[in-house]
């Protein structure tokens, strides 16, 4: 009787632990996620910005559980379903976060003007996040922040080895940037030295993360803009022809900056989301979307 007891004790505690390592397994497909980016993935960070590019009002968010957020768009970003997808409360945005409370998921640095320059947008668009603030504040996380919630640096350094690191950018430094007069870069470089030099910074960018701990690394091509309403050529009927060989140049290079990248350091993982070619279908060939 006794022994079955201690038996039957040691087999819950089993059933215990085994739930513990299964369970959080099945919840989740990463301990977290982190997003960086512009408009496609902002959640509510330009709120408190002095930007004129935010969108906390009505109709942004009519069909988001909570209503409106500073997201640009009527529900969840790609950020947010990617999140549930992988078992995982959608990522906070980092600026409306209170720091004292405790939370390992993931943040959301987003910011709808952000581009990968520095200058980009910001004629327009006053104070808001660019992809280095954004680096910046994630440095923050990892070494102030995260510290505080794991018991040693080894738990930490596992952790963020096995979080998810998306990155949604790029498109503002064509618009708010190259395309503008009111910026010098165009002046200065021809398109492909542009893109160059737009896809090595952000290689830069996401080496700054991968010093601080990031190695899996879910990088978006810029989508088909040549397609969208404002660039797409009515009179022929088709998707702008200098956008789309701007974009396509950006998205190559972009492809061959991770590839080296993933040549030169050790242990890490870039995937590069091709959602480039899916926009240009939807556009070119509807009716292969219509169910
Ligand atoms: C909606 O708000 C509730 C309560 O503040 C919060 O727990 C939940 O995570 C929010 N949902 C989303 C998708 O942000
Ligand atoms: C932040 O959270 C702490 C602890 O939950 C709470 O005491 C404090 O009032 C919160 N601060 C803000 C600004 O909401
Ligand atoms: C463009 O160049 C001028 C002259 O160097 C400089 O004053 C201005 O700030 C630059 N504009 C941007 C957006 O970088």
């Amino acid at each position: 009787m006794g022994r079955t007891f201690i038996f039957m004790h040691f087999f819950v505690v089993c059933l215990f632990f085994f739930c513990i390592v299964e369970c959080e397994a099945k919840q989740s497909l990463a301990p977290a996620l982190y997003v960086f980016g512009d408009s496609f993935v902002a959640s509510g960070n330009d709120n408190i910005l002095n930007t004129d590019a935010k969108a906390n009002y009505a109709p942004y968010g009519i069909d988001f559980p909570n209503g409106t957020t500073g997201r640009l768009t009527n529900g969840l970003t790609l950020a947010d379903f990617y999140a549930q997808w992988l078992g995982l409360q959608v990522p906070p945005p980092y600026l409306l976060f209170n720091q004292t409370e405790k939370h390992t998921e993931g943040f959301n640095y987003a910011s709808g003007p952000a581009g990968i320059r520095p200058e980009t947008s910001t004629v327009d668009h006053g104070v808001f996040l660019s992809m280095d603030k954004q680096v910046e504040l994630f440095k923050k996380t990892a070494q102030e922040y995260l510290p505080t919630l794991f018991g040693n640096p080894d738990e930490l350094k596992d952790y963020l080895s096995k979080s998810i690191f998306l990155v949604v950018i790029g498109r503002n430094d064509y618009t708010q940037n190259f395309l503008s007069p009111k910026y010098n870069s165009s002046s200065k470089w021809n398109m492909k030295q542009f893109a160059e030099i737009i896809v090595d910074e952000l290689g830069s960018k996401i080496l700054d993360l991968y010093t601080v701990g990031a190695r899996k690394f879910l990088v978006f091509e810029i989508d088909a803009m040549g397609c969208e309403p404002a660039f797409y050529e009515k009179q022929k009927n088709e998707c702008s022809d200098k956008l789309t060989s701007y974009i396509s140049t950006y998205n190559h290079k972009l492809e061959v900056e991770l590839q080296i990248l993933a040549k030169t350091v050790r242990g890490a993982i870039f995937a590069l989301a091709k959602r480039y070619q899916l926009m240009y279908d939807l556009v070119a060939n509807p009716a292969r979307y219509v169910h």
